[in-house]
């Protein structure tokens, strides 16, 4: 399956058309099971999602009917495949589970696990339920750090995998811009999940962080600040040079001959 799907919008709009809405949606969050995915789940049914996926390595229980368990490792393309073909439309696809260990560069293994969770795990997701957002014209949020701008060098392996997938999200907003499907970057800062256990700082709580990371996709926001540190960045993120550059490079995806894209460009 290649990123540029050819799969047309059917009835909610086309390229172009608005952010997407929570309420009446179809919503699917990963790592639904704990921490700042629990907190999605909540917050996408208390803003009146239709139906929402709870994904995990273990299936969900949850008391509200809406709720369905979806069953995959982000790391096994078997299981993906099989859950995406449990899911008839999906109008935004929250790409919210991944792994943080501690580290020093020291073993490239490390690097490789956190790669194969937080890069090549959230492609594959992506990848998978595609089909699915063209057809919606619905939007897809991956939720990344601020560890993605800045390495945050007690977990240096972490802020590779989240630097490459900012840079991922980036290509695949632009790739799937003329599609209608939008791309949000949330650039979460430290949050009060297990995955924060060890560090001793201020923390957001993750039910805010859910409903900033909503307010964003309902607001077009292409990069959402979801906590009081991350949103100090907010501003010059906006501003900056970065994002111009951004908005410079994807220009090339019209002008570029249109079977590369897919395929891999080569020479850059
Ligand atoms: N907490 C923070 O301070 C912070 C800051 C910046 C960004 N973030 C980002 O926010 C997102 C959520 O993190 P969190 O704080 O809620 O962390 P968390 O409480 O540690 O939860 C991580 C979730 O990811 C799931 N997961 C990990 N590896 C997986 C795999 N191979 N396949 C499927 N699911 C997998 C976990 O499932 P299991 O329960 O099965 O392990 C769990 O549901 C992550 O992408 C993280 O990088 C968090």
């Amino acid at each position: 399956m290649s990123i540029s799907s050819t799969t047309g919008p059917s009835t909610t709009g086309g390229p172009g058309a608005g952010p997407a809405r929570i309420a009446n949606a179809v919503v699917l969050v990963t790592g639904a099971n704990r921490g700042i995915g629990r907190a999605l789940v909540e917050e996408a049914l208390a803003l009146g999602a239709k139906r929402v996926y709870a994904s995990a390595r273990q299936p969900v229980t949850h008391p509200d009917s809406r709720v369905t368990p979806l069953v995959f490792d982000l790391t096994d393309a078997a299981q993906i495949r099989a859950a995406a073909g449990q899911v008839a439309s999906l109008d935004v696809l929250v790409n919210n589970a991944g792994l943080a260990l501690y580290d020093d560069l020291g073993d490239p293994s490390v690097i490789e696990r956190h790669l194969a969770v937080n890069l090549y795990g959230t492609l594959a997701v992506t990848q998978a339920f595609l089909p699915l957002l063209t057809a919606s014209v619905g939007a897809v949020v991956n939720v990344l750090s601020t560890g993605a701008l800045a390495a945050i060098p007690v977990i240096p392996a972490y802020s590779i995998s989240k630097a490459a997938a900012f840079s991922m999200s980036q290509s695949l907003r632009a790739l799937l811009a003329g599609q209608g499907v939008r791309v949000h970057a949330v650039m979460t800062g430290p949050t009060d999940t297990d995955m924060s256990r060890g560090l001793d700082i201020p923390k957001a709580a993750p039910e805010s962080v859910a409903r900033a990371i909503f307010r964003g996709v309902t607001s077009g926001a292409e990069e959402i600040f979801p906590d009081r540190m991350s949103a100090s960045l907010e501003q010059s993120w906006n501003g900056g040079a970065v994002k111009a550059m951004e908005r410079q490079n994807a220009a090339l995806v019209a002008a570029a001959p249109a079977a590369p894209v897919a395929s891999g460009m080569s020479g850059t």
